[in-house]
């Protein structure tokens, strides 16, 4: 339940967005996830990666007062993943999850998970995953609040952690 009345416009990311400052606020955002040794790739990754993971798949924006502060993108089933969950018809995932410092743990998060999950219904998915660093517990503890449940773990080549990957059964 959020905390906190914040006014927040949720959208798509759109063309004119500006990617430097959505990179400026995934550094600052995952800087205490740096701090606890994991390389998460949103702790260090340049704005042309930034717009990739943007672009790539369905991005959406949080808003409020004319400023970014939060960001969310759903992918599609991605066939040739290294992450054997993600390869399923049927699941449908998200990454680059960031909600400004200020403003974090106000609910902000949750809302954007649950229009991500009704998105993913929409667009004929049936599970929506994530995967995150398995030390986080913090997060994984947060996911499973949420319904999201272990289905496996996946290595990156980017990151210096295991990760786990958690998945939530929509229909
Ligand atoms: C994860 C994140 C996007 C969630 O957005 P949010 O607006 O803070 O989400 P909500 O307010 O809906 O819920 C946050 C929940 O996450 C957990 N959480 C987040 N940060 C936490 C922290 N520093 N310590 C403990 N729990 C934390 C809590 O369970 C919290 O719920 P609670 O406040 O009711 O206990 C945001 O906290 C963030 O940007 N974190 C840094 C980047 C990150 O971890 N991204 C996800 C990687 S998988």
């Amino acid at each position: 339940m959020p905390c906190r009345e914040i006014d927040v416009r949720y959208r798509p990311y759109q063309p004119d967005d500006d990617i430097e400052a959505i990179t400026e606020l995934l550094h600052r955002s995952y800087a205490p996830l740096a701090e606890m040794g994991l390389r998460f790739h949103a702790t260090w990754q340049d704005a042309e990666t930034t717009r990739r993971r943007l672009t790539t798949g369905h991005a959406l924006i949080a808003e409020s007062g004319g400023t970014i502060i939060g960001t969310v993108t759903l992918y599609g089933p991605w066939p040739e993943s290294p992450c054997q969950w993600y390869r399923r018809d049927d699941v449908y995932h998200f990454g680059q999850f960031a909600v400004h410092p200020d403003l974090q743990r106000a609910g902000i998060g949750a809302h954007m998970l649950e229009m991500l999950e009704a998105d993913t219904v929409r667009r004929g998915g049936r599970e929506l995953a994530l995967d995150t660093a398995e030390p986080a517990e913090h997060l994984t503890r947060w996911y499973a609040r949420l319904g999201y449940r272990v289905v496996g773990h996946v290595t990156w080549e980017v990151t210096n952690y295991r990760s786990v990957v958690m998945s939530k059964r929509l229909v």
